[in-house]
């Protein structure tokens, strides 16, 4: 169950003058993250290709809300010397744009590998010459553990269980890459150590589980904790690759905003290191036999019956995040219960429904948007 723990914005108070570069930062956790350091005060500029629909949408909220404190800088990650501009004099370096669905790496393995490898090796190489040697934090991915090989997984009525691993999967968990996302986010992640074994870069990695929240443009591609809150809503098929036990744990997005920052305000500690964030075993759900139920809570009526289809090849049966890592050196813990979350997802997107429909509607017309993956 959650715990409360004193997790939020320590690094906003202790460095008022911090400048941050937040790449994808007009994307679902980006604009979370821009808008905290935002409201602290800090320096903040967004790098952005705005290439994910409903990026732009993000963009305007955060305009809206912080007009000229805003730096945007609309550009792409894969190219280096506007990279190199823009982490030129930032103290901190979110980076967090990318390609962030397996589905589209399969289609186009190279594009994937371009955005997510190539791309961070191109903010490793601006930090690396930058005078001002930025810290910086990568939102890497549990898909960086693949089929947890070694890992024992039962099946039990509702859902998958790891019965050795209670706590979940630590940072010691055996690399595994699967699907060209998972290589391409796995290389980014070792890029990332190694350039603080290498040069001294103050690097983070941070492999994400499954986050949600409000801001989240949910299609089955990836994001389908919203996904599935707007197809409920919108009244839009919901098919279920598997038999829907398969385990995740949710991490509501303002906790994993938390982590971000407090690997930067524990640099000390936690420079060339890596931590798996996630809800943890506290905070797991079966993505539709145990989800559902949840999901009609939070709709507040019975939402329409799902198809099932087969399992997709590498789907994790069951994960979860060993936190504890996260816990002693950030002093970081997820504090926001599932159906709590849950409710303030609903809510958010009852409210942008109008605009979810056109960001949505043309992948929703081609059928793209009836997929799904793991994260
Ligand atoms: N959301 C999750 O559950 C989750 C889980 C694990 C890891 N992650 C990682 O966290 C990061 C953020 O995820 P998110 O859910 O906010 O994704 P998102 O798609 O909402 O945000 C990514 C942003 O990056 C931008 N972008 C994409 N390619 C770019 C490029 N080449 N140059 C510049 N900008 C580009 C997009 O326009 C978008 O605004 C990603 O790196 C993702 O792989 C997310």
């Amino acid at each position: 169950m959650p715990r409360s723990v004193p997790n939020r914005g320590e690094e906003g108070r202790a460095h008022d003058d911090r400048r941050c570069l937040v790449t994808g930062g007009a994307g679902f956790l980006g604009s979370n993250l821009a808008n905290d350091l935002l409201a602290d005060g800090l320096h903040v500029t967004v790098f952005d290709s705005l290439s994910r629909p409903g990026s732009q949408l993000n963009l305007d909220w955060l305009r809206g809300q912080y007009g000229d404190a805003l730096s945007f800088t609309k550009g792409d990650v894969r190219d280096s010397k506007v990279v190199e501009r823009a982490v030129a004099g930032v103290d901190v370096v979110y980076h967090l744009a990318g390609q962030t669905a397996v589905t589209s790496s399969v289609d186009d393995p190279r594009a994937d590998f371009e955005h997510n490898a190539l791309g961070t090796l191109n903010v490793l190489e601006a930090a690396r010459r930058s005078d001002a040697s930025p810290i910086v934090v990568y939102a890497s991915t549990n898909k960086v553990y693949g089929a947890l090989p070694g890992v024992r997984v039962v099946e039990e009525e509702t859902r998958y269980s790891l019965p050795d691993n209670e706590d979940g999967i630590g940072e010691r968990q055996r690399l595994d890459f699967h699907s060209p996302y998972g290589c391409s986010k796995g290389a980014a992640d070792q890029y990332v150590r190694d350039y603080h074994r290498v040069y001294g870069v103050r690097t983070v990695v941070m492999r994400q589980s499954c986050l949600y929240g409000p801001r989240q443009m949910g299609v089955e591609d990836q994001g389908w904790v919203a996904w599935f809150l707007i197809a409920a809503l919108l009244d839009l098929p919901i098919t279920i690759y598997g038999d829907g036990k398969q385990v995740r744990d949710l991490l509501f997005v303002d906790d994993a905003v938390a982590a971000l920052r407090s690997a930067v305000a524990r640099i000390e500690v936690s420079a060339g290191e890596v931590y798996n964030i996630g809800g943890g075993h506290g905070q797991t759900v079966s993505v539709w036999r145990e989800f559902e139920p949840a999901l009609t809570a939070a709709m507040g009526r019975p939402v329409q019956r799902a198809r099932f289809a087969a399992a997709r090849v590498g789907d994790q049966r069951a994960f979860y995040c060993d936190t504890r890592k996260a816990a002693r050196d950030l002093g970081w813990e997820p504090t926001v219960a599932v159906d709590d979350g849950l409710r303030r997802l609903a809510e958010w997107i009852r409210a942008a429904e109008p605009a979810l429909r056109d960001v949505l509607a043309a992948r929703i017309r081609s059928g793209s948007a009836d997929r799904r993956d793991g994260t």
